[in-house]
């Protein structure tokens, strides 16, 4: 079975990735992680180097590679992932893939984004947690077509990390 987590950015797709894949005894992997050691870029670089159009590509292909070469998985994709070309129709057409939408408010992820946006580039540049609110606001409401496509929802506002993985 392939797990495959989705959800804005600082929804906890890494975290509760690594704590599933412990407690279901599955390996994981970080699609991010992935991409950086196949461009030997981190992922900021590579939005300024080559390009944001660049990295959804890599993204999209790379993401194919990871579900090809392995048969039991857990797999933290980015923010952005499931809402490019047909990655979200690929994964729900998938054999033995789950997608789980990982739902946070977007109260929640603004706080955590305000402490680490810095290495994300598509708000690193915000200067203040209002617009930051504001931008989350109106691009969660764009991304919330494809998230909310997914196998299964969890939504995680006022739950600790074990009580996430529970559900
Ligand atoms: C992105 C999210 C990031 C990373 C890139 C683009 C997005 O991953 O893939 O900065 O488009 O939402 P995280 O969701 O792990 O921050």
């Amino acid at each position: 079975m392939k797990l495959v987590l989705i959800g804005y950015m600082g929804s906890g797709k890494s975290l509760l990735g690594k704590h599933l894949s412990q407690v279901l005894d599955i390996p994981f992997q970080d699609l991010d992680t992935y991409i950086e050691t196949s461009e030997k870029s981190s992922i900021s670089q590579l939005f300024e180097t080559k390009g944001e159009i660049y990295f959804r590509k890599r993204e999209a292909i790379l993401l194919q590679k990871i579900l090809s070469e392995n048969s039991n998985l857990i797999l933290a994709t980015g923010g952005g992932t499931p809402c490019y070309g047909s990655v979200m129709k690929d994964l729900l057409g998938s054999n033995n893939v789950l997608t789980i939408y990982l739902k946070c408010s977007v109260d929640t992820l603004t706080e955590r984004l305000w402490k680490e946006k810095e290495s994300r580039p598509l708000i690193s540049h915000i200067k203040s947690k209002e617009v930051l609110n504001d931008f989350i606001r109106k691009h969660l409401f764009e991304r919330s077509y494809y998230y909310n496509q997914a196998n299964i929802t969890v939504a995680c506002d006022g739950l600790s990390e074990k009580e996430i993985v529970e559900k």
